[in-house]
């Protein structure tokens, strides 16, 4: 097989952070597979020839300027020492104005703490926010280190299938109150990794009413709700109403929206008083290690310039979902919905008779197994990528059933 993406002849490789000059799309079409392999990101350095990286939850989209520029005075200021409570607390402030002006979410800023990352933020959560020996109920299929890390920690955990309705994936709430009885850790991933679906208001409310009458807490996972596409709108769950408030720890970070992962600093919202009197209680040593140029750099993601950027990533992404689905049509045997958020995409290969642990060694296209998810016969790809690629990874697919 032959490299046939036309994906562009730049030789520059900071191009590629290169956009007050023409935006996303120009930046994106001088983007070439040299120039992503010589940046060195996971997917690009473990893939070669003609192998394509979808299976790790990296963006070769431009950083945000301001962002980039917040990193660069903080170096040039020296600030590359432990996280100082002044610029965590700035964090902590752009994080609530940011809850606030794109979902309405009143966030107070001593709310907030900070943690190196999400996961980390999860484990803290079952080592430090609820009682010892809470069992995780996650529903499947689900981001995969969830599946991994209870048990890593010597945590139990309850895996629970979400039924698929009309190519959605749904939660049963009587499974859920049985997977809940006695109280639990429910991990709720909204929007959602790996489906791609933005959780309705309604959808919403029937996980608050089980939880509540379970006397459970939720660890509502919304690192992807910047990343959510016109026509669907994101709803915080803790925003829902005071129960949910009341027994919900929220992790958000600015990793995914403006691609910082490598930048450590997530942020852990906490509504209720009594996880904050806990994390007051908590050894300083297992809530410390966040990168002061991680939370300088989610301060500039969340102001107004931060945003303008996000908005023009979100537009690119949505139109490489809207190219990768046309192309995906041509093999209607391949199930498909598009993602109302997140640039996660969810193939169903079951009807194809398509193996996905064979997909890569058949494509050269790198993505995830469904398995790894809790879900046998999907793919997951990650196609925060140039629409070249994008185009090319469909392409690729749909060869398999013609
Ligand atoms: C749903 C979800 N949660 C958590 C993470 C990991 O985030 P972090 O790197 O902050 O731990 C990811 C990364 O892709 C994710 O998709």
């Amino acid at each position: 097989m032959s490299m046939t993406v036309g994906i562009g002849h730049g030789d520059d490789v900071d191009s590629i952070n290169d956009i007050k000059h023409g935006g996303i799309d120009a930046a994106m079409d001088r983007l070439g597979v040299e120039q992503l392999r010589a940046r060195r990101s996971v997917k690009w350095s473990v893939t070669s020839g003609d192998q394509l990286g979808a299976f790790i939850a990296e963006s070769d989209l431009p950083l945000a300027p301001t962002v980039r520029d917040a990193i660069t005075a903080a170096v040039a200021q020296g600030l590359t020492g432990y996280l100082p409570a002044v610029v965590s607390d700035e964090t902590a402030a752009a994080c609530a104005d940011f809850q606030q002006r794109r979902f309405g979410w009143t966030v107070d800023p001593g709310h907030v703490q900070l943690l190196p990352d999400v996961l980390g933020a999860f484990a803290f959560t079952i080592g430090h926010l609820v009682g010892p020996g809470t069992p995780v109920v996650l529903p499947t299929p689900a981001y995969m280190p969830f599946l991994e890390l209870p048990g890593a920690l010597g945590t139990e955990l309850r895996t629970l299938p979400m039924d698929q309705v009309d190519g959605r994936f749904v939660l049963d709430p009587q499974r859920l109150a049985a997977a809940l009885d006695g109280g639990g850790l429910l991990v709720l991933i909204n929007p959602h990794n790996p489906a791609g679906q933005v959780a309705t208001g309604d959808e919403l409310l029937a996980v608050a009413d089980v939880v509540e009458a379970t006397g459970a807490t939720v660890f509502a996972d919304e690192i992807h709700s910047p990343l959510v596409y016109p026509g669907h709108q994101h709803i915080p769950y803790a925003a829902l109403d005071e129960r949910t408030a009341a027994h919900t720890v929220t992790a958000v970070s600015a990793s995914k929206g403006w691609n910082l992962p490598g930048l450590a600093c997530a942020q852990l919202i906490m509504t209720s008083a009594e996880h904050r009197r806990r994390w007051s209680a908590s050894p300083f040593v297992v809530r410390h290690g966040t990168s002061p140029l991680g939370a300088v750099a989610a301060s500039a993601a969340y102001s107004v310039e931060g945003v303008a950027h996000l908005d023009a990533v979100v537009d690119y992404l949505r139109r490489g979902r809207d190219l990768f689905a046309d192309r995906i049509a041509k093999a209607p045997s391949i199930g498909y919905a598009a993602p109302e958020a997140t640039y996660i995409h969810w193939l169903d290969l079951r009807k194809a008779d398509i193996d996905p642990g064979e997909v890569a060694k058949r494509t050269d296209v790198l993505g995830t197994n469904g398995t790894a998810c809790g879900t046998a016969g999907f793919l997951r790809l990650t196609l925060a990528t140039s629409h070249a690629v994008i185009g090319e990874i469909a392409d690729r697919l749909v060869g398999l059933v013609d």
